[in-house]
């Protein structure tokens, strides 16, 4: 069973990026993180000539995925453009849509350094996933809040409650997979 991690910021120290290795710590076996650096700007001009190579190479690990998550941070209340811009381009062609993330399970996390933890990126996350025909997973939540306080700057974790609250997720999320693969 595997379930693709996509990290949703660029920054090299970014918190998102921290969250998704945890997650993967927690469960290597399962989940593996991605990355969105080097996707362009989505371009309908630049599909025409085919898909980024990046792209397509996510889209197939993606494909082959039982259950994917979306570790983003929240830029002004919402989700960041540079996430969206790459699940945008991993929908393309339309068609591919159903074997790419139809009816798979979709999780939404996220760190920010602020108090409020991404709670409005991962609600405005909700409608893509209905776009993309992926079924969100509802029954745990993980926000992650004052991420200063969570990770060193070498991404050591610092806060206890933070990996009790991350295994949860983890496990939780694991079980909605194999549910959902069942029905
Ligand atoms: C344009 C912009 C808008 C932001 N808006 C929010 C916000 O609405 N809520 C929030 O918690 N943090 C906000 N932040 C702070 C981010 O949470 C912070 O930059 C965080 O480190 C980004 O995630 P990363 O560490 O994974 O790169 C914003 C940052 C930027 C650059």
């Amino acid at each position: 069973m595997k379930i693709i991690a996509i990290a949703g910021s660029l920054r090299a120290g970014s918190y998102n990026l921290k969250l998704a290795r945890a997650l993967e710590s927690i469960a290597p076996d399962e989940i593996e993180v991605a990355t969105i650096y080097g996707i362009p700007l989505y371009d309908a001009d630049e599909e025409d000539g085919g898909l980024p190579p990046l792209v397509a190479e996510l889209k197939d690990k993606l494909a082959a995925a039982d259950g994917w998550l979306i570790v983003s941070p929240e830029y002004n209340g919402s989700l960041p453009g540079v996430t969206k811009n790459a699940v945008d381009w991993l929908s393309r062609p339309p068609a591919d849509i159903p074997r790419v993330f139809g009816g798979k399970a979709a999780g939404v996390v996220g760190a920010t350094p602020g108090p409020v933890g991404t709670r409005l990126a991962q609600t405005a996350w909700l409608p893509v996933f209905r776009a993309l025909t992926s079924v969100p997973y509802f029954e745990r939540a993980l926000y992650v809040d004052n991420a200063a306080k969570v990770w060193s700057d070498t991404g050591e974790v610092l806060d206890a409650k933070f990996r009790e609250r991350a295994e949860k997720y983890v496990e939780g999320f694991i079980q909605f997979v194999h549910k959902l693969r069942r029905g």
